[in-house]
């Protein structure tokens, strides 16, 4: 997983506790635009990021996190610009795969989607080589936004992660993640 705070140029990056819920849920009401596109962003009641919250906070200590949220706020005002959470892939040790990437409406096409994941990518635990994430075929930004992150590689066509009905197809897509010189951590990939 990820350091518990660090910061991009322009991000400040940090696990999320309980007092970020209501934020949480604000950035999910003023998204629901991406809800029609992909139903991980479908508005829950606040008790269901709760449960997120409390999944990754508990896990902070363990040794071998498979969850965390974080919240993004702009290193320059505080503002929250948005959230978003991870987890470790059962079946594939190596992959960490992204679960919800959310960027608040009056902050997107800033850059600062892609400054997240650029300074995310050499940041995750030496023992992950793999990014992966989920997109909605019905969600073009979201394909546009990870392809041009270089998640080039399709890894499956469904998922059972959060189910889908059969009319909002979704694709798992990934890169590799970055040594400390650029190259792939894994040599095979
Ligand atoms: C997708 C999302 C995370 C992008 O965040 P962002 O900060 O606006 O993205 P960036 O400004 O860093 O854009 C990086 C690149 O992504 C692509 N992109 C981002 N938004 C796009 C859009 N609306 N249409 C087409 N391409 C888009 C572009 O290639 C862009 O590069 P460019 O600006 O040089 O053309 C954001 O729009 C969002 O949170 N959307 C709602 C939730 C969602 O769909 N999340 C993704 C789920 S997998």
């Amino acid at each position: 997983m990820l350091p518990s705070a660090w910061h991009t140029p322009r991000l400040s990056v940090r696990d999320a506790t309980a007092a970020d819920l209501g934020l949480c849920h604000a950035c999910l009401a003023d998204s629901q635009d991406a809800a029609p596109l992909d139903p991980a962003f479908k508005l829950v009641p606040p008790a269901e990021i709760q449960e997120h919250i409390t999944r990754s906070t508990g896990e902070a200590a363990l040794p071998s996190r498979a969850f965390q949220t974080q919240v993004l706020r702009l290193t320059s005002s505080e503002d929250a610009v948005g959230y978003w959470h991870f987890m470790a892939v059962p079946k594939r040790p190596e992959a960490i795969g992204v679960s919800i990437m959310l960027i608040r409406p009056a902050y997107r096409r800033q850059g600062l989607g892609r400054e997240l994941v650029e300074g995310a990518l050499g940041r995750f635990e030496p023992s992950k080589t793999e990014l992966w994430a989920r997109v909605y075929l019905g969600n073009p930004r979201a394909i546009e936004f990870w392809a041009g992150l270089g998640l080039a590689r399709l890894v499956r066509l469904h998922d059972t992660y959060v189910s889908t009905p059969a009319e909002q197809p979704s694709i798992i897509l990934s890169r590799c993640l970055p040594d400390r010189d650029g190259s792939c951590r894994d040599r095979n990939a």
